[in-house]
């Protein structure tokens, strides 16, 4: 049975080995799916003895995707731009890279029958994860992707490093006197239950989307609910999504991700 792993650290709480479990048994496949979870200084040798025991890829999770994207022979496009690598492909010809997670995002909204193209969108944070979702978001053909981050310098980093007239830098006051039609977070704000500086105006009648998910609304979401949002959605479908595109690159089928996010919505309902 062909092997697969996803690294990362924290890892117990990954849900990527359900997740490919589930894709593999809608298509007719069996793998081997399993969590590991890593150090900086032990993670390439790691993955080394991964590929030396027959493993055929693995998903690269936090705090890993950089140093995963210096292990490879060949870089996506779009592993490229994001600077940053969640899926490997072991080879005959080396290690592939690959980063799925702005593709798994936009497939989710437009899943949510959100509209890109022409949107003003708004993208909350300037880390890693923001970076890695910018190329694909630019590929929709916006009207705008301005780029709010509290520390104004990195998000005015992003803009000069993708080079593009779609793409603006902003600091959280100049959200007062704007509107956009998509907002999406991308900050780890959520993860500790607080919430950007966004004005409450920035919000009315907005798609939001937080990348992050849970059992309970995040506070952002909530706080946009009642700011007046158009839809809200939280980030369960872009993990399921990066998963999808990650099945797709190693088993040549891209499964249907709406059975195994019910799946997933009954476990965080049943606790
Ligand atoms: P990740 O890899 O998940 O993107 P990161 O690189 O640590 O993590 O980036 C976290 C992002 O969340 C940053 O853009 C950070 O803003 P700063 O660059 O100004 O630090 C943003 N962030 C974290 N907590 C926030 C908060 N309470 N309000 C607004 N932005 C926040």
């Amino acid at each position: 049975m062909d092997k697969y792993l996803v690294f990362g650290n924290p890892i117990e709480q990954s849900k990527s080995p359900i997740i490919h479990q589930q894709f593999a048994s809608t298509c007719d496949q069996r793998i081997d799916y399993q969590k590991q979870l890593s150090e900086p200084d032990t993670f390439v040798a790691d993955v080394n003895t991964f590929i030396a025991h027959g493993g055929k890829g693995a998903n690269v999770t936090a705090p890993f995707k950089e140093q995963a994207m210096q292990m490879c022979d060949q870089l996506s496009v779009d592993a490229q731009a994001a600077g940053a690598v969640n899926t490997l492909s072991f080879t005959d010809g080396g290690i592939l890279g690959d980063n799925t997670d702005g593709r798994g995002l936009v497939d989710d909204l437009l899943a949510h029958n959100v509209t890109l193209t022409g949107a003003r969108i708004l993208l909350m944070g300037a880390g890693g994860a923001s970076r890695g979702v910018i190329s694909p978001l630019l590929a929709q053909n916006p009207d705008s992707l301005a780029i709010v981050n509290r520390t104004l310098s990195k998000a005015q980093l992003l803009v000069d490093h993708f080079q593009h007239d779609k793409l603006t830098a902003i600091d959280y006051s100049q959200t007062q006197s704007k509107r956009f039609d998509v907002i999406i977070n991308a900050t780890s704000a959520s993860l500790s239950a607080t919430l950007p500086d966004l004005a409450s105006s920035a919000v009315v009648d907005a798609v939001c989307y937080d990348m992050v998910y849970g059992a309970e609304l995040t506070a952002f979401l909530k706080w946009c609910q009642q700011q007046g949002a158009r839809q809200i959605i939280d980030g369960l479908g872009m993990l399921v999504g990066q998963a999808a595109q990650s099945f797709a690159i190693w088993h040549g089928v891209k499964p249907d991700v709406a059975p195994v996010l019910a799946l997933l919505r009954q476990q965080f309902k049943e606790g």
